[in-house]
């Protein structure tokens, strides 16, 4: 069960990335329609990744860095900066889609430029982090990392 967890959690991250790109895409060729779908896709999915992560820490709780230690500050780095900018991810997608649904584009555009990349970071790494878990991670019963 704890690994299916975490498979589900990187994969809806991923994917919700990957959507990110296809609505960019979509919008550049001039479809609204399609734009609009794929990127509510997209924020479904990153949704889906929360449940699933804060499914997995509430019930087997952390898992601990165990790999070489030359690498345990790029691993801290890496974490931190996903957790934060993940955190951040969340109120800023409501924003802007808060915008776009007001059809206030301008406001939207201006936005979405920015969380774009945020969002695109916080995928990349979350599967980054998941890689290095699977082959470096030690079990842990609470909070500890
Ligand atoms: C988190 C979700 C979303 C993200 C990240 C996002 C991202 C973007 C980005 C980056 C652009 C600018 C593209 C460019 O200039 O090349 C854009 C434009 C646009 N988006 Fe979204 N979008 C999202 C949701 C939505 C939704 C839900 C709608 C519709 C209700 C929408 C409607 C539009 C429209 C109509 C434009 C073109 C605006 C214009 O050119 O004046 N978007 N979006």
């Amino acid at each position: 069960m704890k690994e299916l967890l975490g498979l589900l959690a990187v994969w809806s991250i991923v994917l919700s990335g990957l959507a990110l790109l296809a609505g960019l895409v979509l919008i550049r060729r001039g479809n609204r329609v399609g734009h609009h779908r794929v990127m509510l896709t997209a924020t479904g999915l990153a949704a889906l990744f929360l449940v699933f992560y804060l499914a997995k820490w509430g019930l087997y709780g952390a898992t601990a860095y165990g790999g070489p230690e030359a690498w345990r500050g790029a691993y801290y780095f890496l974490l931190l900066t996903h957790t934060l900018l993940a955190a951040l991810n969340g109120p800023l997608a409501l924003y802007v889609i808060w915008r776009a649904f007001r059809g206030e584009f301008a406001f939207h555009k201006r936005w979405a430029k920015v969380l774009v990349p945020i969002w695109l970071y916080v995928a990349l790494s979350g599967w980054v982090i998941y890689l290095v878990l699977r082959r470096y991670g030690v079990e842990t019963e609470g909070l500890t990392f």
